[in-house]
Formats: structure tokens, sequence, C-alpha cells
């Protein structure tokens, strides 16, 4: 049974007559890792894998949300104290708040929603969660807000309910996806461009570490909080930036004595990633996939050594992609565990697959899981 029909038939068990469905989705980004929050460039795409959710008014002031997944309901009010003790129904209850807090109307509604991104892999399942019920409660309610600020609600419900200070890129990526097509986002003005990506000879494929780290999201906060440290420095001799993403490599030596070797480091990492994305750009649009490659174990270098988001697990699959001759490859998205996101040519596929697999359980006694990236279609109603 398909996971629509699932819901539905939960649905319609708790909740009497069915609902309307919405879907979204969990995102890849091809490089700009740690850029979004710095105001810089990311390259993202929704993937084929996300949140699906029913959902009806009820005629009442509460929510009544059940996760498959969990195989539990959370019932709860729309003021700000109503907040609810289980982590899953806070992203929900958050993307009510922040759609109330914008002027949207939203009034008690029933939902059983569920999903097949994997969790703690760095493929954003939250960002999917929050970017689904922000669609639907906008179009439940016809609140008329435009998609950029649906995404921006995701993001306020991160920072706001969930203690993760994170960017933009995740729920830009749900909202926005389009099949077919990686999405190269300016994260300082939201202006972006869709870029097709079918690399002939060449696929990408994610190589999951099954890793998680426990203290991931305050390990995030803080990388956040030295590159604004580093950019207050450098900003004290050129007001006129804001954020890193404005700033000269050599602005960043004129504070390296005024700020920690640690702040120096995180900033050295972002400027040159901001750079990269750029280039990834460009080699693109020459079909160099060299380039492309070459540009995410640069990346992988700096996140593993100066950002410091890596780990033996992550460091180890990297080294064996060289070592193999895959294209490209390196961590993706926050860190701390999850994925490597590996270009590989056609050819290459299955024995670099099957060398990932046994080597890394070999190493880790633990498999790795391994998925085929498609770029698929972003928030919508089904
Ligand atoms: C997480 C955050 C994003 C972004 C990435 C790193 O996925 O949610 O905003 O900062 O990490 O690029």
């Amino acid at each position: 049974m398909d996971m629509q029909t699932k819901i539905h038939e939960k649905f319609v068990s708790l909740y009497g007559e069915g609902g309307a469905a919405y879907a979204s989705a969990g995102r890849i980004n091809l490089i700009g890792e740690h850029t979004d929050y710095n105001g810089g460039f990311v390259f993202p795409g929704a993937i084929d894998k996300g949140i699906v959710a029913e959902i009806k008014l009820n005629g009442t002031d509460k929510v009544r949300a059940y996760s498959l997944d969990y195989d539990e309901e959370c019932t709860f009010g729309l003021n700000e104290e109503d907040k609810p003790a289980k982590a899953w129904a806070c992203y929900v209850f958050g993307v009510c708040r922040e759609t109330i807090k914008r002027g949207g109307k939203v009034e008690g509604f029933d939902t059983v929603f569920a999903g097949d991104v994997p969790l703690g892999a760095g493929l954003s399942s939250s960002a999917a969660l929050e970017s689904c019920f922000a669609f639907a409660i906008n179009d439940l309610f016809k609140n008329g807000i435009e998609l950029a600020e649906l995404a921006k609600i995701g993001q306020s419900t991160e920072h706001n309910y969930c203690g993760v200070n994170c960017g933009i890129m995740d729920q830009f990526a749900s909202c926005f996806g389009k099949a077919g097509n990686l999405i190269r986002l300016n994260c300082a003005t939201l202006e972006y461009k869709y870029f097709p990506f079918n690399p002939k000879g060449y696929r990408l494929v994610l190589v999951d570490s099954c890793v998680k780290h426990e203290l991931a999201s305050s390990a995030y906060n803080f990388r956040r909080q030295s590159c604004e440290r580093a950019a207050a420095a450098i900003k004290k001799n050129h007001p006129e930036i804001e954020t890193l993403s404005d700033c000269k490599r050599i602005w960043l030596e004129e504070v390296r004595g005024e700020i920690s070797g640690e702040d120096f480091i995180r900033a050295e990492y972002v400027i040159g990633e901001m750079q990269r994305v750029l280039d990834v750009c460009d080699a693109l649009e020459r079909d160099d996939y060299e380039t492309v490659g070459e540009m995410m174990y640069q990346t992988h270098f700096g996140m593993s050594k100066l950002y410091e988001v890596s780990c033996e697990e992550l460091d180890f699959l990297n080294k064996l992609a060289r070592k193999m001759d895959v294209t490209g490859s390196r961590v993706m998205g926050g860190g701390f565990g999850g994925c490597t996101i590996n270009l590989v040519k056609d050819e290459l596929y299955a024995p670099f697959v099957e060398a990932a697999k046994k080597e890394f359980t070999a190493k880790f006694g633990h498999a790795p899981k391994v998925y085929d990236v498609v770029i698929s279609d972003g928030a919508r109603k089904l």
C-alpha cells in the first residue's frame, strides 16, 4: 500500500470523512554548505522522498495531529502557551503560530501525516514537514501568503520552536523544488534560478553513514555564532558589509589577531565555499563535471578540517571515493553525520556502491545506506 493510501485509511478511521492531501520534499545540495545563514549562495534541489499529509478543518480551536511514523496522536491549541510536549508536534504547532504571526488565519484541523525522508541523514526531513504544513495551511485557509514567505515560516519554526538557528536553504528547496532542476539561490536576496540538472554520463548518489550526532543542533548554532563574530570584526574596518558573503578573503586576514583562531578558520571555510558555488555554476554551464567534482572534494576538505562538521565515518567514505576516482564527493547538509553526496561516472556507480558497502561495513561494523538522487517537485497539493 502506498504512503498516501495508508494515511487516508488512518485518517478515515480516526477522524471520519477524508480531507485534502498535500506533499513536500526533502532536499539535496550540490554545493554551498553553511553559506545560507552567511548571506551566500546555495545550490539545492528537492528529492523524491518527502512528507505527505491529509488535513481537514474540524470546526474547533484545536489541532488533532497523528504521526503515522511514530504511531502517536497529539492534540494542541493554537495559542503561544499551547506548545505541545512532543517534538514532532512542535513542527506543526510552530508552522501554525508563524502563519498566525504573519496575519494568516488558522483554525482547528485534523491531520494524519507520514514521511519517507530518512531521519538524521542530512536530507531535511524537518523542512519537508514544515513546508508541507505551511503550504497546506496556506491553501486550506486561503491566506494567500507567497511561497518564499512559506519557506520563511518553516525557517522561523526551526528558530522559535525547535532551537535550530538554521538558514533558509532547506525550506526554500522544499517549497520551490522542481523535478529535474537544481536551484541556485542567493540567500541574501532570495533571488533564484533553476538549473536543469541531467549530467550525461554521471549520476548523483548518497551514501548514508547512519551516524546521528546528538549535539548537532547546538554545534550548528555555535558555528553560526563564530561566523557572526568574524563578520562583526570585519565590519569595524568595512562598515558596508552585513554578512561574510560581502567579505573578501583579505579582509578576514586583517582581523586575524582580533578574533579567535577557531572563528578565523570557520570564516575562512565560508568565504572559500561562497566562491566554490559560483565556480560550480560556471562549470555546469560548460558541462565541466570534472571541475564540479573537484570543488566538491574541496568542500569536503573545508567542512572536515576548517569548519569541523565531518566525522570519522564521513571522512572514510570521502577518502574511499577519492581512491576509486569518483568525480566528486563530500559531506552534505549541516554535517556531524548523515550522508556524503557523490558525483559518479555511470560505469563506476556499481563498483563504488559495492566497495562503499563492503569497506564501510568492515571498518565500522554496520552497513551504510545508499540512495539514488532523483530531483523532484517540492510542496504541492496532491
Ligand atoms: C542545515 C540547515 C541549513 C544549512 C545547512 C548547511 O541543513 O538547516 O539552513 O545551513 O545545514 O548548509
